[in-house]
């Protein structure tokens, strides 16, 4: 089975009604997009619906987090039951700013994943290191007991897209050399080969984000085991769509 190019854009806290007209009913909607590629937008939880309702069919929606259990006291959160309501299909989860800022473990990241899926939403779960651990020499450690949480929690990988987020990449303009990026998710398909099956390994796509901008996705997108991108900065402009069709 070829694995679909998928272009993923993470609007993080960011955005607003105004945007939702600006680039997702006259910009994403009305561009010619290739038509090979997965596109998925994830704007912040108020404006699932909005976007939902604005975007075009054959984009999809995702939220940037959601709760493991499906409904009850929980002051904040959103369960996978709620999106769904909504119509929004997909989640990130494990995102590194979460796992940062909002203490989130691997264990934690596992069990979202496999709940979400498990619940019928398709997942994204994020994984990657900081620079402390790439000059360490440690980067695939981090990521192999990252992926390793997931692994321990889900059992159908159907609906998973794993993104490489290295934390030194993310919103800082230096992204990844195609080298560095490829050298990383050969190593994780490599992983899922030998701890899930051959068959997950060969039909898993695996995106990167880190500063992809329309001028370096290009590149990227010709290593092998590059299959998309996650996108953070640019996916809020216009170019987001000079993203999707970089392949073109
Ligand atoms: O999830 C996308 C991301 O973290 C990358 O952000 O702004 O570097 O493209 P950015």
């Amino acid at each position: 089975m070829a694995r679909k190019f998928f272009v993923g854009g993470n609007w993080k806290m960011n955005g607003n009604t105004a945007l939702i007209k600006s680039l997702v009913a006259e910009t994403l909607n009305t561009a010619k997009l290739d038509e090979t590629v997965e596109v998925v937008i994830a704007p912040p939880a108020v404006y699932l619906e909005k976007t939902r309702a604005t975007a075009n069919k054959n984009i999809g929606v995702a939220a940037q987090n959601v709760y493991y259990k499906k409904s009850g006291a929980y002051t904040g959160e959103i369960s996978p039951e709620i999106l769904k309501d909504v119509n929004v299909d997909w989640v990130i989860l494990g995102h590194s700013e979460r796992r940062e800022y909002f203490k989130e473990s691997n264990e934690f990241v596992g069990e979202k994943t496999a709940f979400a899926l498990e619940n019928g939403l398709k997942v994204i779960p994020c994984v990657g290191e900081k620079l402390e651990h790439r000059e360490a020499g440690k980067t695939m450690d981090i990521i192999f007991a990252q992926l390793k949480a997931i692994a321990d929690n889900v059992k159908d990988w159907t609906n998973i897209v794993i993104a490489y987020e290295p934390v030194w990449a993310i919103g800082t303009g230096k992204v990844a050399t195609p080298q560095q990026a490829q050298e990383v998710h050969e190593q994780i398909r490599k992983w899922l080969a030998d701890n899930v099956s051959a068959e997950v390994a060969e039909n898993t796509r695996i995106i990167y984000g880190g500063s992809v901008n329309a001028s370096n996705a290009g590149e990227l997108s010709k290593e092998k085991d590059i299959d998309g991108f996650l996108v953070g900065g640019a996916s809020l402009k216009p170019d987001f769509v000079n993203i999707i069709n970089a392949r073109l």
